[in-house]
């Protein structure tokens, strides 16, 4: 016998689930357009680009998955405010953190260095470590995380305190 092969079972969506996909739910939007990679010379584009196109970053941290408008992320409920309650590999809920420039419940007082020991090695500056569902991003090229830090200084400042 093969252990060491996990066979699962094919999800079968019963009855309800097919009938609701096929009359009141549809498809999810999906953009009609190519997205392209803004002139690279535009710092806030690009940081744009990265922190919601290529990386998803707002999907996560805005306010619910339930209320994040994919087609116009910036009328997402919380853009970039956190508080999207996310699971752990152990299945407790890990909260977004608030990544608007909101001095106190966001990283308002970040400094670039801090904000790129965050998203690429998920290093606080009190030394603890971030949680799983948020990702060390080793690969990234520093100015990619330098442009989202610039970007996410223009987005609103939203004061929510989120639970850690
Ligand atoms: C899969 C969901 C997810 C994605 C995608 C994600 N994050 Fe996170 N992020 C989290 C969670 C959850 C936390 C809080 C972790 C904790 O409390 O330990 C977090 C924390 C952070 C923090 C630390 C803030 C603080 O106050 O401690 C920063 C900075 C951050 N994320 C930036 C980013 C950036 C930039 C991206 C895109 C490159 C990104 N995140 C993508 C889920 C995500």
């Amino acid at each position: 016998m093969q252990s060491s092969q996990l066979e699962l079972a094919p999800t079968i969506p019963n009855f309800l689930v097919k009938l609701l996909s096929r009359t009141v739910l549809g498809p999810p939007p999906f953009p009609k357009e190519p997205i392209m990679l803004p002139d690279t010379n535009d710092i806030m584009a690009t940081g744009r680009y990265y922190a919601v196109a290529a990386y998803d970053c707002y999907n996560c941290h805005s306010a619910d998955f339930k209320t994040n408008s994919s087609l116009e992320p910036e009328k997402s409920e919380g853009y970039f405010a956190g508080g999207n309650p996310l699971l752990n590999l152990e299945g407790e809920v890990v909260y977004s953190a608030n990544i608007t420039p909101d001095p106190e419940t966001g990283i308002g007082n970040w400094t670039e260095e801090q904000f790129l020991q965050a998203v690429k090695y998920g290093k606080k500056q009190d030394g603890s470590s971030l949680r799983y569902p948020m990702l060390t991003h080793t690969v990234l090229p520093d100015k990619e995380i330098q442009e989202i830090y610039a970007y996410l200084r223009t987005v609103p400042a939203i004061h929510n305190e989120v639970k850690r």
